[in-house]
């Protein structure tokens, strides 16, 4: 049996920075630096405008069973969440500048935590890319179905909705018509939760209500990123193009519309409010950290990453405010909280639908169609990435660090991941899943907020390119704000993200760490080792 110190050695055992940066002066393994600030920024913009724009604020201004909703003061809750991401930024920048890896935070905590924490950072990067790509689905399905619409396609409700809002709102529907409200009267998504149980095809005498959409979109991009498929920054900035048109023409069309009387009450929930929104909203910010993964690429890290991250942090801030600040005005509040679970994923559509500008709602859902498949497509890409690299530091079984031999692509990871996120995104809702990416990207910010204080008392003397400003104040402000964005989440997200957590520490103790690339009895330890 290991004695304390053994096993302390083993838990903090860690990859060697020095080699790992020499590694990059390699010319073998150099990558051409093509990038330069500007690309970063579309970059940026291109991982970030997704579903929290196009779905999220829905719930966010108009809270849900559980919690208060923001209200008009909407605004205020995506300035807030800006704040805390932008400690968050500067943090990731000076680890990005510092080692300019594509592994991003998992290798950051390798490199200098050690093993353990490494594996934390790992086991809940999947949260913010699998959980997060969960998410996005389900808004895709939702917008895509609108555009179905469009064209006068109705798939049947059963096929489009997930189990829980199917159920929920029947049960709701079923209450109110005992009551005697006519079925005409029921608000228009408690009657498609009705038409869903009621036509749904039964499977051993369960009604089968599957959000069909959800599911055919992840195994298609699934498929994709098997056979092998570039993200060109091309294809990026024109993707970006699409979604800052489309959120434009929903600024310039909607600002017709506004009625100011919509802003009052500004705060109805008064701070609980706000504070529950901007937890929220924060999904909508994710994807500034993706920046870092494209270190190696940058013609000049030192002056070029703080500029991507920070850069596209501000130009989404702006835009995002700008929006809320005209969906709040379109549709009053008492509108939004009567809405259901499915209708609030896509609340531009809705917000232009109850001004009777029906047309705008389809050029808003070709280009949120448009934008979150870009975004999906990057989160599907990462993960089995992540996954890929945790098995090649033996931290997870090899047959997850295979690499199918034509495509070239780690086949084995991406297929798992693409079958889970499909599955879940069939029948989980979005509120939950938002709220799941939420704490797990929140604690994954806070420890590389950590981290960098932490590195600079351990290796002062290690030359930082970009260095956070005022240390240790600014990575505690960003310490302290994830924390506080975090008990803006509701306790089940807390009790699902520790079990999640626990989880994670039971295959580290029972697999990772005796299979570590790391651990002495591994065939490669020599060539690891310190
Ligand atoms: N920020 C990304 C989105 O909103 C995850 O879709």
């Amino acid at each position: 049996m290991n004695s304390g110190k053994e096993l302390s050695k083993q838990l903090f055992r860690m990859k060697d920075l020095g080699a790992i940066l020499a590694e990059l002066h390699d010319p073998a393994h150099r990558l051409k630096k093509a990038l330069g600030a500007f690309d970063l920024v579309l970059l940026g913009i291109g991982g970030i405008i997704g579903a929290g724009i196009f779905a999220t604020i829905g719930t966010a201004a108009a809270g849900d069973l559980a919690r208060p909703g923001a209200g008009p003061a909407l605004m205020l809750s995506f300035v807030i969440t800006a704040m805390a991401c932008g400690f968050a930024a500067l943090c990731y920048a000076e680890w990005a500048a510092l080692v300019p890896l594509s592994g991003s935070a998992y290798t950051y905590a390798y490199a200098s935590f050690g093993e353990l924490v490494a594996w934390i950072i790992g086991w809940d990067l999947i949260i913010e890319y699998g959980v997060g790509s969960i998410a996005v689905a389900i808004s895709w399905s939702a917008y895509f179905n609108e555009l179905l619409h469009g064209f006068g396609i109705h798939l049947p409700a059963w096929a489009t909705m997930d189990f829980r809002t199917g159920f929920e709102g029947f049960q709701r529907a079923s209450e109110m018509l005992k009551d005697g409200v006519p079925f005409e009267q029921l608000p228009s998504g408690l009657q498609s939760a009705w038409a869903a149980v009621q036509s749904a095809p039964h499977l051993v005498g369960f009604p089968i209500i599957i959000n069909a959409p959800a599911f055919l979109v992840v195994i298609s991009l699934t498929i994709l990123l098997v056979i092998g498929i570039k993200e060109s920054s091309r294809f990026n900035s024109i993707i970006v193009g699409v979604k800052l048109l489309v959120l434009a023409f929903f600024v310039f069309v909607g600002v017709f519309y506004v009625r100011p009387e919509n802003w009052t009450p500004f705060a109805p929930n008064g701070f609980a409010g706000i504070k529950t929104g901007a937890a929220i909203v924060f999904f909508a910010y994710i994807g500034f950290d993706a920046v870092s993964t494209v270190a190696e690429e940058t013609r000049n890290p030192k002056r070029d990453l703080p500029i991507g991250i920070i850069g596209s942090l501000i130009v989404c801030t702006l835009i995002y405010v700008v929006v809320a600040a005209i969906f709040t005005g379109l549709i009053p509040y008492s509108v939004l909280t009567s809405s259901l679970a499915h209708q609030k994923a896509e609340p531009l559509t809705l917000a232009m639908q109850y001004v009777n500008v029906d047309w705008a709602a389809g050029i808003i859902a070709v280009g949120a169609v448009l934008a979150q498949t870009a975004v999906l497509l990057v989160l599907l890409l990462g993960q089995p990435r992540i996954f890929f690299s945790m098995a090649r530091d033996g931290l997870l079984p090899p047959v997850f660090a295979h690499v199918h031999p034509k495509f070239k692509t780690p086949h084995v990871t991406t297929i798992v991941t693409g079958l889970s996120v499909a599955l879940f995104a069939s029948l989980t809702n979005i509120e939950e899943m938002v709220d799941l990416t939420n704490i797990g990207t929140l604690f994954a910010f806070s420890l590389v907020c950590m981290g960098v204080i932490i590195l600079r008392v351990k290796e002062p003397q290690r030359h930082r390119p970009f260095k956070v400003p005022l240390n240790p104040v600014v990575p505690l402000l960003g310490i302290a704000s994830c924390i506080f964005l975090m008990t803006g989440l509701p306790a089940v997200t807390w009790i699902r993200f520790i079990i999640w957590l626990l989880l994670g520490l039971a295959v580290y103790f029972s697999y990772g760490m005796n299979h570590s690339l790391l651990h002495p009895g591994h065939p490669h330890f020599p060539q690891h080792k310190k």
